[in-house]
């Protein structure tokens, strides 16, 4: 099947994981679909199909569905005392770590992104989130409220578990995007049906076997991959899932709104964005040059909050615009598998496609590519890293999410300029700045319309900082305090004394 892929594995539990077609986990057994069609999941770097995938579709849905709503209200998890399931949620972590190795070759055959990577970012942030998260089991506090009516009363709440999540994510990084969205659900007390990428589910149904091995019951994470079209839709529009959190486009993220609307179960959205990332001529310009490559070079710049609009003080743009060219052009492309990798390819012929149309659009708009532009190779779906200039605001290029290795820089002159071109985007997920004027920085900041906004830095994530965005960028935070309020439904008890 896929002689390159195998090859280049290193561990055996990996080689036979692929040498089969995985099932679903549906109520704590692995299944096919109840259609008994696979997805097949491709290598993106060859273009060969890795392994066949059961395709789950509404079927599948309602039995995931129907057995996390038994677990939910008969079985053990949330009656299970804070402690103990948040050690299992931390022993999610620690096997995660174990299987460290396993997690980075599967996300790297699978995504396409070079196993170092994986290894040093997706894999331990993903087991990260589950210790923060089986740490927060036992943290999660009502009040006591004075009341100031007639009378005498004790009146205090408590957070309870908002019951059956539906949770549906990307491919762009697989298992961190699960681990996100799964460890605070598990340690608020929730069951979840979890619908992973159809492109990328191979480490989310990795995960499963690991979950098992944790002690999570039967029935407490469903785990059926499947098309947005069809298993997607289902959860999103399933009476009995109480929410749904969803990562993925803004486009999708409206469907998902419009399918809530049945049994209006609560709804969070993480969304694309547009991130304005900008440098000063105050900045320290050589960090300045490598953390804005980053920002938009990272992931392949598939990434939600990537700082794809570079806007530049003028007397410093043609030197920082050259370094980050500089930057684009010594990146080595290649199979996310090959040890000398540093960016591998797009996830899909359908990205590479939709990316290399923007690039089109840019240069029909009149924009110019100092680097970069077109499709690299002929085998796999690589994308040249590409830096655009004598951009305007009106461009397609300037105002839409490519999510790709793209870049727009454009020149500007003053600080209240700055902040209005910043925001001038539908979206509000992130922003950069680039500045040694700490107060200067800082006043930025608070102009921004942005849920993250980085000071010299960019891409900076931890399992404690809320994450989320503005205007299109979605609703709701993930990650720190914040994303337990997503999971929990606020109880007031008042009783007359
Ligand atoms: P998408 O939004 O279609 O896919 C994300 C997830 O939603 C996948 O699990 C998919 O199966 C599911 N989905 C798709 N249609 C659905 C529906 N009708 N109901 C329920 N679930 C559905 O994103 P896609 O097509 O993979 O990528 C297109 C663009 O979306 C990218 O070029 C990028 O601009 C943006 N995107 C943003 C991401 C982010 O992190 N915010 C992640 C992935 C894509
Ligand atoms: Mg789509």
């Amino acid at each position: 099947m896929c002689a390159l892929a195998v090859e280049e594995v290193v561990q055996e539990s990996v080689r036979r994981f692929l040498s089969k077609p995985r099932k679903m986990l549906i109520d704590g057994h692995w299944v096919d679909a109840a259609s008994g069609k696979t997805i097949a999941v491709y290598n993106p770097a060859t273009g060969e199909v890795l392994v066949q995938v059961a395709e789950g579709d509404s079927e599948d849905i309602e039995r995931a569905v129907r057995a996390a709503r038994r677990a939910f209200e008969s079985g053990p998890w949330h009656r299970m005392t804070p402690s103990e399931r948040g050690r299992i949620v931390w022993r999610i972590g620690e096997l995660i770590d174990e299987h460290a190795q396993e997690f980075s070759e599967l996300e790297s055959l699978d995504n396409g992104k070079p196993l170092k990577i994986a290894r040093i970012a997706d894999i331990p942030l993903a087991s990260d989130q589950f210790r923060y998260y089986g740490g927060w089991a036992t943290k999660i506090l009502g009040n006591t409220i004075p009341f100031s009516g007639a009378g005498e009363f004790h009146a205090y709440t408590l957070r309870e578990p908002v019951g059956v999540i539906g949770q549906i994510i990307p491919w762009n990084f697989p298992l961190l995007m699960a681990a996100w969205k799964l460890a605070p659900a598990l340690a608020a007390g929730c069951c979840v049906v979890l619908k992973p990428a159809e492109q990328t589910p191979l480490t989310c149904l990795y995960l499963g076997e690991l979950l098992q091995q944790a002690g999570v019951p039967d029935g407490v994470v469903n785990i059926v991959p499947g098309f947005g079209e069809t298993a997607g839709a289902a959860l999103a529009a399933h009476p009995d899932v109480d929410k749904v959190a969803f990562t993925g486009s803004t486009e999708v993220g409206r469907l998902i709104v419009q399918a809530a609307t049945g049994n209006l179960k609560k709804v969070s959205l993480e969304l694309g964005g547009k991130s304005p990332n900008i440098v000063f001529a105050d900045a320290d310009v050589e960090s300045a040059i490598d953390g804005a490559s980053d920002a938009i070079f990272f992931n392949h710049g598939q990434c939600c909050c990537a700082g794809s609009r570079l806007y530049i003080e003028k007397s410093i743009f043609d030197k920082v615009v050259e370094g980050v060219a500089e930057n684009a052009q010594e990146i080595q492309l290649g199979a996310g598998m090959d040890a000398s990798t540093q960016m591998g390819p797009l996830v899909s012929q359908e990205q590479l496609e939709r990316v290399s149309s923007y690039a089109e659009a840019g240069l029909a708009e009149g924009a110019e590519a100092i680097c970069g532009g077109r499709r690299f190779g002929d085998r796999g779906y690589f994308f040249e890293p590409t830096v655009f200039i004598n951009t305007k605001p009106d461009m397609k290029v300037m105002r839409e999410e490519i999510f790709g290795p793209v870049v727009t820089a454009a020149p500007f002159s003053d600080l209240d300029e700055i902040a209005a071109q910043a925001n001038d985007t539908p979206y509000g997920l992130a922003a950069g700045i680039w500045t040694k004027d700490v107060a200067k920085g800082h006043r930025l900041a608070q102009k921004l319309r942005a849920g993250t906004v980085w000071i010299n830095c960019y891409n900076v994530f931890d399992a404690s900082l809320p994450f989320g965005g503005y205007k299109q960028s979605g609703w709701g935070r993930e990650m720190g305090h914040e994303v337990i309020e997503l999971y929990t439904e606020t109880k007031t008890v008042c009783l007359k004394l």
